[in-house]
Formats: C-alpha cells, sequence, structure tokens
C-alpha cells in the first residue's frame, strides 16, 4: 500500500512537470563569435583556444556558452552536393566534439544566397541538405547572412527564405539557434520570429569605434516590444576588449546591450584579455540585466540632449536604469522615479561601482562622465 501511494505521488507529479523541452534562447543567448577580432584569420586550432579560454577565464562560468564560427569556414561541396570545409577546419565533427566536451555549445554561419558576405559557398538550394550537415557535426547556432541572397531572391522573399530554413533546422530534431543576419531590412522585427528567427540583426556591421557603438545601440529604442525570451533584437556583436574605445566607453557599450536585453557575444581575443576587459565582460550584477528572466528589453525614458535616461523593466517589479552621458563633457543625470510609473523610496545599487546608494525618494541623480554610463538597479 505504502508503496503504491509513493508511486502514485511520483505519477502525479510528473504528470505536472512541463511537457516541452526548455524553450531556446530563453534569455539572449551569450558567447563568442569569430568576426569582430579575427575576420577570415580563424581555424580550427584558435577555436580550440578559444574554448580553452571560455573555460579558464571564467567567461564560461559568467555564462558565454556559445562559440560561433563566423564567415570563412566553407569550401566547395562534393559530388553529393554536401558541404564541404576548407583546409582551415578539417574536420567540424571533431571541432564540435571538443567544444562540447568543454560544456560549451558551437555555431556556425551561411548565407541562402549562393556566396556568403566573405564570397564563400553560400546555402541556396541546398538548405535541407546544409541542415542535415550541420545537425550531423553536432551544430547548436545558425547565423544565416543575407549577403549575396539579392541575387536570385527579391526583397518580399525574405520571410519566407529566412523560414525555409528554420523549418530545415527544426526537421533535424536537434536544438538549433537561429540567428537572422539581413542588417533590419524591411523591419525584420515584425517577422523574424515568425520566420523562425530566435535573434535577428537590427543594424548593419558594428565597429570597434564610439560613433559606430553610439549609433547603433542608442538607437534600439522603440524596438522593445518585438523582444521577448525565444526571440530577440541583435543589435550586433560586442567590441569590448578590441582597442578602438575606452574602457569608459567599452562599459558603456557592454551597460547599454545589457538594457537592451541583446545577445552577447564577445568578439574579442579572449585568450588575451586585461583586467579591465574581465571585468567588463563578466561583471555579474550587469550580466544579471541582460539575462533577466522577465525577458523584457529596456527603453529611453527621458532624454536632454545628449543626456539620456533608460529604463528595463525586471522580474519582481525591480528596474534596471541607465544613466548614458553621449556628450563631452560630465554631466549630472537625474532618473525620477514618475517615469518608471514608481512613487516613494526606492533602493538603488550602482552596479558598475558595486555599491548601495540606499533609499532614494522620487528621484537618483549622479555625476556621469564623458561617454560614460551609472548603471543602476532600483528594487
Ligand atoms: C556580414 C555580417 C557580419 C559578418 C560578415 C562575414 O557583414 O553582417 O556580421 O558575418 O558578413 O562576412
Amino acid at each position: 500500500m505504502k508503496r503504491y501511494l509513493w508511486s502514485a505521488a511520483v505519477c502525479a507529479l510528473l504528470s505536472h512537470a512541463p511537457a516541452v523541452a526548455q524553450e531556446l534562447a530563453a534569455t539572449p543567448p551569450m558567447g563568442w563569435n569569430s568576426w569582430n577580432h579575427f575576420a577570415a584569420k580563424i581555424d580550427d586550432k584558435t577555436v580550440r583556444e578559444i574554448a580553452d579560454a571560455l573555460v579558464s577565464s571564467g567567461l564560461k562560468d559568467a555564462g558565454y556558452i556559445y562559440i560561433n564560427i563566423d564567415d570563412t569556414w566553407e569550401s566547395d561541396r562534393d559530388a553529393q552536393g554536401n558541404i564541404r570545409t576548407n583546409s582551415k577546419f578539417p574536420d567540424m565533427k571533431a571541432l564540435a566534439d571538443y567544444v562540447h566536451s568543454k560544456g560549451l555549445k558551437i555555431g556556425i554561419y551561411s548565407s541562402p544566397g549562393p556566396k556568403t558576405c566573405a564570397k564563400y559557398e553560400g546555402s541556396y538550394q541546398h538548405e535541407v541538405q546544409d541542415a542535415k550537415t550541420y545537425a550531423a557535426w553536432g551544430i547548436d547556432y545558425l547565423k544565416y547572412d543575407w549577403c549575396s541572397a539579392g541575387r536570385v531572391y527579391q526583397r518580399s522573399d525574405m520571410p519566407r527564405v529566412y523560414k525555409q530554413m528554420s523549418d530545415a533546422l527544426k526537421a533535424t530534431g536537434r536544438p538549433i539557434v537561429y540567428s537572422l543576419c539581413q542588417y533590419g531590412i524591411d523591419k525584420v522585427w515584425e517577422w523574424g520570429a515568425e520566420s523562425g528567427g530566435n535573434l535577428w540583426r537590427t543594424t548593419g556591421d558594428i565597429s570597434d569605434r564610439w560613433k559606430s557603438m553610439d549609433a547603433i545601440g542608442f538607437k534600439q529604442n522603440g524596438l522593445e516590444k518585438f523582444a521577448g525570451p525565444g526571440h530577440w533584437n541583435d543589435p550586433d556583436m560586442l567590441e569590448v576588449g578590441n582597442g578602438g574605445m575606452t574602457a569608459m566607453e567599452y562599459r558603456t557599450h557592454m551597460s547599454l546591450w545589457c538594457m537592451l536585453a541583446a545577445p552577447l557575444l564577445a568578439g574579442n581575443d579572449v585568450r588575451n584579455m586585461s583586467d579591465e576587459t574581465k571585468e567588463i565582460l563578466m561583471n555579474r550584477e550587469v550580466i544579471a540585466i541582460d539575462q533577466d528572466k522577465l525577458g523584457k528589453q529596456g527603453y529611453r525614458v527621458a532624454q536632454d540632449g545628449t543626456n539620456e535616461v533608460w529604463a528595463k523593466p525586471l522580474a519582481g517589479g525591480e528596474w534596471a536604469v541607465g544613466l548614458f552621458n553621449r556628450g563631452p563633457q560630465t554631466s549630472k543625470i537625474t532618473v525620477q522615479w514618475k517615469d518608471l510609473n514608481l512613487t516613494g523610496k526606492h533602493h538603488v545599487r550602482d552596479l558598475w561601482a558595486h555599491q548601495d546608494r540606499g533609499k532614494q525618494k522620487d528621484r537618483f541623480s549622479a555625476e556621469v562622465l564623458s561617454h560614460g554610463v551609472v548603471l543602476l538597479r532600483v528594487k
């Protein structure tokens, strides 16, 4: 009798267990991508070293799980039409096994067109076959870049063409995160999720300069309603640690991307990182803003010239607030609780200083250095 009761209880528990596996990209994907730092100079050996470094540096423990190989791994097709890797990647399956052995996941890159942006072989008319190959290799993430597809398709074909690869990936039965890259053409945020995208680029390519990062990042306001668990706006990969911006500017870059619930794909050489770069990429309190399980993208709540206040709703009724100074001089910036629909006193924590700022009534002000940010958690 006792045994019967016990198994009945277990059955009852199991029947209430969620029926589906955890949603892909339930929070914005985190990892590393080869393009920003290495471009075409990426190969099997480097990817293995990057995998090792993700683990030894602590990036993996901080949440950076995907290692994404961008363009230039492709060669030609064999007699059966199967895509082949070039000599830089002698055995993609073995490389995927190595990455998986480190507890990491691996991503790859292709184009719906005949050629990729760097003029390597694309997936045109081989979509199902390529998806099967990726799954057989053990690939966990695909970035699918429009590039030459404009030569064979109309712009209006985009939603259908992107859906085609999504269907092919799903048919493999392997969970593969699907990243749309067509630079935001035709308001991709309005149809990217329907085409099966877990994320979609909203802009052209970022470069490692303040002007580029600033223009892309602050332009994302208004797209917040299209992001959510499983489907994210992608303002492009991180440049933190690549050398073209100051530490202050990289902190702003990281803060803004986290406020935007953007995918966090480090784009630097993680084998050689300064302490400053590590501190920026691995600030757990800042990452927690990006990865908050409510999955809301932040937006601008106030602006005065080059001073901007951004807010992001968090789980449990908390808020993240970014006080951003895009201008050339130090500036005092204030967030008003009423702009977050809050009244009374609220506890404030500074996420870069790692310090509590006490209970604040009605508003909070801070001196923000040029191109800098003060990032807060308000509860
Ligand atoms: C495009 C993409 C980049 C990168 C390159 C590779 O420019 O937007 O992110 O993937 O192609 O060729």
